[in-house]
């Protein structure tokens, strides 16, 4: 893990993880816990990097091209700023209206053209499994920047990086997911990444239509994870280590009444908050919009601006690795 780190220089120049090389980034389900131990130490390697000297050339010549079919600010950026950080430089297309998808190109025939100019390809779109078609169509890498409710694989690494840096360990924790567990593509993947540790228990919190899909609770399962589903915060939140907020997708939802119904189901603030443990963290993807408020920022416990900063490091990381250079 990070803190072990044998070398300062490492991972830089080794080859050790050179499985990665060239490789997409599709799905959590490709990461074993050295994966992640090592993608972890290449990420704390980054930081202490960008600390120390803010942009270096481990990456320079190298193109990644930012193709995002859906809204983004952290997840776009964050790639562009690692990419740049790293010395390489990036083609972002975030207006696809602009760009020959709106003449009706295909996802494959937009991807083959990307990758005859960019080295990598990071993708977000609103399709379930859009980012393995891209992964088919294309010889270089394709990294899943969130397909549709599918899977959001980067963030679910830059959450356990957070939870890693912040409380020092990923084995023996209660993990409670509160929100939008159905449409929430992110706790889709924490809750299958999180399963690769020991003791962990996981609750999920959330209004009766909106709960955990029965596919990712199967999958979690059957790594003899305990899991819980509660209507309500109260009961538990006073054994949570980290508290999983997440934001009500309305855009996904296919009958606005029913967004209506469930939007503001759940407000994090100072008093509820006097119930958990003083050593816990909250965590949310971000963005939010009402259901952590504002009045919680300064409590240290209140992890979701550190965590958007984490993400940058695993995305160096992530980014040096299917480059060939972590
Ligand atoms: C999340 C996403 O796009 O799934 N945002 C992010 O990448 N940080 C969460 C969300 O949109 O609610």
């Amino acid at each position: 893990m990070p803190t072990q780190s044998t070398s300062p220089h490492l991972p830089f120049g080794e080859n050790k993880n050179a499985d990665w090389y060239g490789k997409d980034i599709l799905s959590v389900k490709q990461f074993s816990r050295d994966d992640l131990e090592y993608v972890f130490g290449v990420a704390h390697e980054m930081r202490g990097m960008v600390e120390r000297v803010g942009t270096f050339d481990l990456l320079k010549g190298k193109i990644l091209a930012n193709l995002f079919y859906e809204p983004s600010t952290r997840t776009s950026s964050s790639f562009t700023a690692a990419m740049e950080r790293l010395g390489g430089s990036v083609i972002p297309i975030s207006e696809v209206k602009y760009s020959s998808v709106s003449k009706g190109e295909s996802l494959p025939d937009t991807i083959r053209t990307l990758e005859c100019y960019a080295d990598v390809i990071v993708l977000r779109h609103p399709e379930t499994g859009s980012a393995a078609i891209a992964a088919k169509a294309a010889k270089k890498p394709v990294i899943n920047a969130g397909d549709g409710v599918g899977e959001h694989p980067t963030q679910a690494l830059l959450d356990t990086f957070t939870i890693m840096e912040e409380i020092g360990r990923l084995d023996n924790l209660t993990v409670t997911m509160l929100g939008d567990l159905k449409y929430g593509r992110t706790v889709h993947s924490l809750a299958r990444l999180l399963s690769t540790f020991t003791n962990i228990k996981l609750n999920y919190v959330s209004p009766d239509i909106l709960k955990m899909p029965k596919e990712v609770m199967e999958e979690v399962g059957a790594k003899n994870i305990p899991q819980a589903e509660f209507a309500s915060l109260e009961k538990i939140l006073p054994e949570t280590d980290v508290l999983y907020v997440t934001r009500v997708q309305k855009e996904r939802f296919e009958d606005p009444a029913d967004y209506e119904k469930v939007k503001g189901a759940y407000v994090i603030d100072p008093e509820i908050m006097k119930a958990a443990k003083k050593d816990m963290i909250v965590m949310h993807p971000l963005p939010r919009v009402g259901e952590i408020s504002t009045d919680f920022d300064d409590d240290p416990r209140a992890a979701y601006f550190r965590q958007m900063e984490y993400g940058l490091y695993v995305r160096m990381a992530l980014l040096a690795l299917v480059l060939g250079k972590a």
